[in-house]
């Protein structure tokens, strides 16, 4: 593939990028030459157009990578793994070109998120990269007079569909794991985000055979759909809604293929009397992902504060969350964006008026609204902490993937685990405490596949990460992700007599 310039200005990129799909290392339109429109959610504009990809797109895209899959699963794992990480490389000297493509398109702020992202996308390449030779099976000891080992094997092609909140992340916490363990693999992006995961797509055939990464853009049931329904897929990996997540999964077993989900959150924060308050202060900003506008799966979006505290931590809570900048996200000076889409934009806003509505709560709203006059059509939301909430409201129980954060009140430790415990969902908590005996109570006790004390780290490459309950099914990062996901086992048993 075509080596392209590196360039700075967003737009420019975003208009050649496109109305493309990339299939068998090329940028091809959709084959019915249909389109649609990608919003600039910070000015309310058109900033360019996606292939609109169906079930035919699908077809010629399955093709391609059932044909690279058979070299690239003969190659060495750890050529393979050189590869994918010679992917990392290349897209880390590229990474602030795909910073700004993806703060255009998503309105995540270029400073603290965007530039961020396009960092970890290159991490986790390189790393995956280094795990070829780590596809080890085992010897069983079964007979003296047979030899019997287990393979690991790739499955075949990996179907990868994205959401758009952290689109690059996600898709390589997928894709890397999967094409180092010998898949090859068809992604399916986000409608709202299809060009920084392209730019990415194309970065990464300038090394990769052509067909062993292939990315399709599109709707949901049309494109994704026809992605999971294929016969020839032989897994689907997925992030984004506990509702599609269940259409997926329905699609998959009745053709018994595997599938990985990664669906929402409502994680709490538990902050007890003795925690250092302006740590879990500090934790709470960047739990609640409040320069993401609050859309993540993790936000800590459930605050349970201990009497002793309470005051004061909202005290803090609301002062800090108060001085972040909102504005332009290709901005360098602005910590908060815009919020993806008008859909997004609505439920969140729906959830904030629900909120203000119940009698005793407590809204503050916090930020302000930016001023620039073309940024007066964008899908702004000021950051909202409720206090004094009850704790069975829909605000206070479902995700709301927005700048919207609950915190509570709390005098006993039972309860408030239970009142932790008790949600549909189980993907992420944190203790904030000086006490070890408390610290290791309740993170053995707390239902959540991602627990933390005194820290509010993101998804790191090397950790398994996923949820229980609602929030998922397996885990996806660490090496131990890319063994049991994307590859099968075999058993081989040698009879020497
Ligand atoms: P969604 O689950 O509908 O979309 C995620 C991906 O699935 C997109 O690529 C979409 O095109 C695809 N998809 C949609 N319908 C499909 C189908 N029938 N078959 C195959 N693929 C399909 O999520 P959406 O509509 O973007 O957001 C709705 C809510 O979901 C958010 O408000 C948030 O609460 C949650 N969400 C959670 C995410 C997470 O990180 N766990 C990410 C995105 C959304
Ligand atoms: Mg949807």
């Amino acid at each position: 593939m075509d080596t392209q310039p590196q360039t700075h200005d967003p737009y420019a990129l975003a208009a050649r990028l496109s109305g493309q799909h990339l299939i068998d290392g090329r940028m091809v339109p959709a084959v019915s030459g249909a389109t649609f429109d990608i919003l600039d959610p910070a000015t309310g504009q058109i900033m360019g157009h996606a292939a609109k990809g169906d079930g035919t797109d699908v077809d010629v895209a399955m093709t391609a990578a059932l044909r690279a899959q058979k070299d690239w699963a003969r190659m060495p794992a750890r050529k393979r793994g050189e590869l994918v990480a010679a992917c990392g490389r290349k897209l880390a000297e590229n990474a602030e070109e795909i910073a700004r493509l993806m703060a255009l398109e998503t309105g995540k702020a270029l400073r603290t998120e965007s530039r961020v992202e396009a960092g970890v996308l290159a991490d986790v390449f390189v790393f995956y990269g280094g795990l070829g030779s780590e596809l080890k099976g085992e010897t069983v000891p079964f007979n003296p007079d047979m030899l019997t080992v287990t393979m690991r094997e790739p499955i075949g092609v990996v179907g990868a569909i994205i959401p758009w909140n952290v689109p690059l992340m996600l898709m390589a916490l997928k894709i890397a794991p999967a094409m180092v363990a010998g898949n090859t693999v068809i992604v399916k992006s986000a409608e709202e985000a299809p060009l920084t995961v392209l730019r990415a797509a194309e970065i990464i055939n300038q090394v990769l055979p052509p067909g062993v990464m292939n990315l399709l853009s599109g709707f949901g049931p049309d494109c994704g759909g026809r992605l999971v329904a294929h016969p020839k897929v032989g897994k689907i990996t997925f992030t984004g809604s506990v509702e599609t997540g269940r259409i997926v999964t329905r699609t998959a077993s009745d053709k018994l293929i595997p599938v990985t989900l990664e669906l929402g959150g409502k994680s709490p924060m538990l902050i007890m009397a003795d925690a250092d308050l302006d740590r879990a202060v500090a934790g709470a900003v960047s739990g609640m992902r409040f320069t993401r506008q609050g859309q993540s799966c993790t936000a800590s979006s459930r605050i349970y504060v201990h009497e002793d505290l309470h005051d004061a931590f909202v005290e803090k809570l609301t002062a800090a969350v108060d001085k972040m900048v909102m504005g332009d996200p290709l901005d360098e000076a602005t910590d908060i964006g815009a919020i993806i889409s008008p859909e997004q934009f609505t439920k969140v806003n729906r959830y904030i008026e629900l909120g203000e509505s119940i009698p005793g709560t407590r809204t503050h709203r916090l930020s302000r609204m930016p001023t620039d006059p073309r940024l007066k059509d964008g899908l702004f939301v000021q950051p909202v902490v409720f206090t004094d909430i009850p704790a069975d409201c829909p605000p206070a129980r479902e995700e709301i993937f927005g700048p919207v954060a609950c915190v509570f009140r709390w005098t006993d430790y039972e309860e408030v685990l239970a009142a932790a415990n008790n949600s549909e969902y189980g993907l992420a908590a944190t203790v904030w405490t000086s006490n070890l005996h408390t610290a290791l109570d309740a993170t053995r006790r707390l239902d959540a596949g991602f627990v933390q004390v005194n820290q509010n780290l993101v998804v790191q490459a090397n950790l398994s990460y996923g949820g229980n309950k609602s929030s998922g099914l397996g885990r996806e990062a660490s090496l131990e992700a890319m063994l049991e996901h994307f590859t099968q086992k075999k058993t081989i048993i040698f009879n020497m007599t």
